[in-house]
């Protein structure tokens, strides 16, 4: 078949791979291919058991796979044949060097520019898909028109606002697209490429565009907005479980107020996932950069409220449980670091079982889809852990049972089973407010939660 439009995107992780099959599934005749330099990925993308685990996107790749949806290692081809490039490879923290435990790590987007200017024949639009610094679009100009072949490529800038667990849903149907181009000619037929792919579902009236170092820092401040509001209302769970106050009908209670709005205002265990903490430090960097280190540190001060409020967890259960953890079995609900996914990058759950290792506690983890994920984290203390696919052996026996991940499933167990399998007096932390407390209590369990006295 003959296709109007050779779409690349190189990585096929959790934002490539969903990515490009809503617009493989939207387009039908502008072939896509998603490559990767990981053979498992990509054979896994090719079979029944996709790398991960998205409600919806079974169907939408089952749709387009074989037709205009191809994966594949060939890096090189897919490069030759394309239009357009999306870049959506990996953007980690640093771990190394200046800007260590802050900077983005920039190598595999480096890697990846040098690939496309050696390999490419003809002009091509690169769009950055990559969360990134601003002025990374810069860096990637210089290198992609320092080809000596006399080819023009512009560079897009196209992030990515898509939220694990919901990603089909927010592709489908995002709140808005935002598109950033040059304020060049070719800056702006290069946008309108990319605006023409998405006017195939999204209303014009979603399609925003900008510029591009305003479209390159506007997806660290989404992130940092959001990350903040899940900060200030767990800063004031604790003081709420100081005071008696109720952190649920205080936040549902500024949630009425316009100006506030009533989302994001669950009070929990923190944040997890693989992208606020790091493109916070990444915006905390970028402001020390530029000078201006009272903004870095206000910024850097969501992540460190997220990580005291993860620590809390573990101090809270010592505290009702006699001052001694040691020895004593835990059920830990849910290592995902949210509900609907498999991911497990930056998970809370991670933090309390570490925790309630150095408390030499001995924590039984159950999950309904990171069990594998789990145990990779967890390699180095694998002697140290125990794993049940199912939350009733895992709370057999058990001291406490701490909710980590906000999982349906955990709503409609058989509290009561649970319960008389448990050793007595049986605690229960519930660090995502799910469940029904008083009829935890009424059953017998010793109930905390975020946000109460
Ligand atoms: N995960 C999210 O929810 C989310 C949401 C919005 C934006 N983002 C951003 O999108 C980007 C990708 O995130 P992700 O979660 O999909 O990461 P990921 O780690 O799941 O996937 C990245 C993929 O890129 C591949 N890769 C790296 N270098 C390559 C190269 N040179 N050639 C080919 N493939 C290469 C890796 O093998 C990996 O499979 C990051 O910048 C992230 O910040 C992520």
């Amino acid at each position: 078949m003959a296709f109007d439009k050779r779409i690349l995107c190189i990585g096929a992780g959790y934002v490539g791979g969903p990515t490009m099959a809503m617009i493989a599934d939207k387009c039908p005749t502008y072939k896509i291919t998603v490559v990767d330099i990981n053979p498992a990925r990509i054979a896994a993308w090719n079979s029944p058991n996709l790398p991960i685990f998205e409600p919806g996107l079974d169907e939408v790749v089952q749709r387009a796979r074989g037709r205009n949806l191809f994966f594949s290692t060939d890096v090189d081809a897919g490069i030759l044949e394309a239009d357009i490039i999306f870049v959506s490879v990996n953007t980690p923290t640093k771990t190394f060097g200046q800007g260590s435990g802050m900077a983005s790590d920039l190598q595999y987007l480096e890697k990846t520019a040098r690939q496309i200017m050696r390999v490419s024949q003809g002009p091509k639009i690169v769009v950055e898909k990559s969360t990134l610094p601003v002025r990374t679009a810069e860096a990637l100009d210089h290198i992609l028109n320092s080809n000596d072949k006399g080819i023009r490529f512009e560079i897009v800038s196209n992030p990515e606002f898509l939220a694990e667990g919901t990603a089909i849903r927010d592709l489908q149907n995002p709140d808005r697209v935002l598109i950033g181009h040059h304020q060049t000619e070719s800056g702006k037929v290069a946008g309108q490429a990319v605006v023409d792919i998405y006017a195939h579902w999204v209303p014009a009236d979603r399609i925003l565009t900008t510029n591009v170092w305003s479209s390159e820092l506007t997806k660290l401040t989404a992130n940092a907005f959001l990350a903040q509001r899940v900060s200030s209302i767990n800063s004031i769970s604790a003081l709420c479980e100081r005071t008696g106050a109720d952190v649920e009908e205080v936040a549902q209670v500024i949630g009425r107020d316009s100006r506030i709005g009533n989302k994001f205002l669950k009070a929990s265990i923190g944040f997890g996932g693989s992208c606020f903490k790091k493109d916070i430090l990444n915006l905390a960097y970028l402001c020390q950069h530029y000078g201006l280190p009272e903004v870095a540190s206000y910024w850097k001060s969501v992540v460190d409220i997220n990580e005291w409020q993860q620590h809390r967890m573990v101090g809270r259960m010592l505290e009702q449980m006699f001052n001694t953890l040691a020895g004593k079995r835990i059920a830990v609900f849910g290592f995902a670091f949210k509900a609907d996914t498999g991911d497990t990058r930056e998970s809370p759950a991670h933090t309390v079982v570490r925790d309630l290792l150095a408390e030499r506690a001995c924590p039984v983890i159950t999950d309904p889809k990171a069990m594998k994920e789990a145990q990779h984290d967890l390699a180095d203390v694998l002697s140290l852990v125990q794993f049940s696919d199912d939350p009733y052996e895992a709370a057999n026996g058990a001291h406490a049972v701490i909710v980590c991940t906000e999982w349906a499933q955990f709503r409609t167990l058989d509290w009561k089973r649970v319960y008389a399998s448990m050793e007595k007096p049986a605690f229960l932390l519930d660090g995502r407010n799910i469940l029904d407390l008083s009829a935890l209590r009424a059953i017998g369990f010793e109930v905390q939660c975020v946000g109460k006295g």
